[in-house]
């Protein structure tokens, strides 16, 4: 696809994604629908086991092997990565994908050294491309690449092994990585949970100036809606395995539309600005193997009504924003 292409960089409609678990089936994604624009910067927000993650790595084909495509489709830069062969998604994750998880050694091999790594990574790229390969210039652009992520002492730091690094500065090397392939679209997955306070914050402002300077995509999976206020333009609210909202970040922090989104919102001191009265989110999610009927939200509404506890409601556009509710539409 052209750089020029107008389509979204992601466009999933209708999925489901269902685990097989000892317990049964376990429906992970429900009809779930998303877009990212390119160069846009998106969060998915929602509680743990909402589907966040499976949503990141279904893009990119990297679920568990006891997950399945159920129904749905997923285009990533204009190709259906559920009809793609292995060898296909494996190039697309190169150069159009990279994906950065909450733990980031496990992107790295510890017993090679950096320079090694990024040098294969570049090494990777130009035989995609078609390109010879340089040794010299190679080297000079995975150190450009590391000052690029700010990376003190990057001459010193590309000699050595990840075990001799901090927190800080793997999660550095690893966007580094995903920096040399290029990639239209970067998925964050918790970057910054491991780390302490100020590297998070240091790795945030890093990420939203990349995704500027390179016209990336970024789609920022957090927990966090501080960190997605701050990162994203636009935020998705995820509940038990549906998107609930998808609003530009602004609206949804100030006028939420969907209950579960401004029960989350009045649950952040620092955002909803109403210390004093927080009001936690009653109840609990639910079991994903046996859901709720009708909203999956309904046992914890506090608008629930009659047709909420028997059909689920369908999305509804209201003022540029997506509800999942039947109080709209
Ligand atoms: N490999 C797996 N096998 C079975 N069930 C899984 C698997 N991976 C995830 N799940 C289930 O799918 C649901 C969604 O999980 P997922 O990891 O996508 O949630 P999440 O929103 O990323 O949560 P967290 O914030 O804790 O990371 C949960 O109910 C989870 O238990
Ligand atoms: S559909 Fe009904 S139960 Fe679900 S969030 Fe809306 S009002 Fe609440
Ligand atoms: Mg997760």
């Amino acid at each position: 696809m052209a750089d020029s292409d107008d389509s979204d960089i992601v466009d999933i409609e209708g999925l489901t994604i269902t685990y097989r678990t000892v317990y049964g089936n376990l429906v992970s994604l429900n009809s779930v629908d998303f877009k990212v624009k390119r160069g846009e910067s998106v969060s998915i927000v929602g509680e743990s086991g909402s589907g966040k993650s499976t949503l990141g790595l279904a893009i990119v084909r990297l679920l568990a092997p006891n997950a399945s495509y159920s129904s749905g489709r997923i285009m990533l830069d204009g190709h259906d990565v559920t009809k793609l062969s292995n060898r296909q998604v494996s190039l697309l994750r190169g150069t159009t994908a990279f994906m950065i998880f909450q733990d980031p050694l496990n992107t790295l091999n510890p017993v090679k050294r950096v320079d090694v790594q990024m040098l294969e990574a570049i090494r990777s790229r130009l035989k995609q491309e078609g390109q010879p390969f340089n040794e010299e210039s190679a080297y000079k652009e995975a150190v450009d690449r590391l000052n690029d992520v700010r990376m003190p002492d990057a001459d010193s730091i590309i000699t050595r092994y990840p075990h001799q690094l901090s927190g800080g500065q793997i999660q550095r090397v690893v966007i580094a990585m995903g920096l040399l392939m290029r990639p239209k679209l970067m998925i964050a997955d918790e970057p910054t949970s491991a780390l302490d306070v100020t590297v998070q914050a240091q790795v945030l402002e890093l990420l939203r100036d990349l995704q500027r300077n390179y016209q990336m995509s970024i789609i920022f999976i957090t927990h966090d809606i501080n960190v997605a206020h701050s990162i994203s333009e636009r935020m998705v609210v995820m509940y038990a395995g549906e998107v609930i909202e998808a609003s530009p970040t602004e609206s949804l922090v100030k006028n939420g539309l969907h209950p579960y989104s401004q029960a989350l919102i009045a649950s952040i001191p620092t955002i909803s600005k109403s210390e004093g009265k927080l009001t936690a989110i009653a109840g609990s999610p639910p079991d994903m193997i046996s859901p709720p009927n009708g909203c999956r939200f309904h046992p914890r509404c506090p608008h629930v009504m009659q047709v909420c506890t028997v059909q689920s409601p369908r999305t509804t556009v209201k003022d540029g924003s997506e509800v999942r509710c039947f109080l709209y539409g």
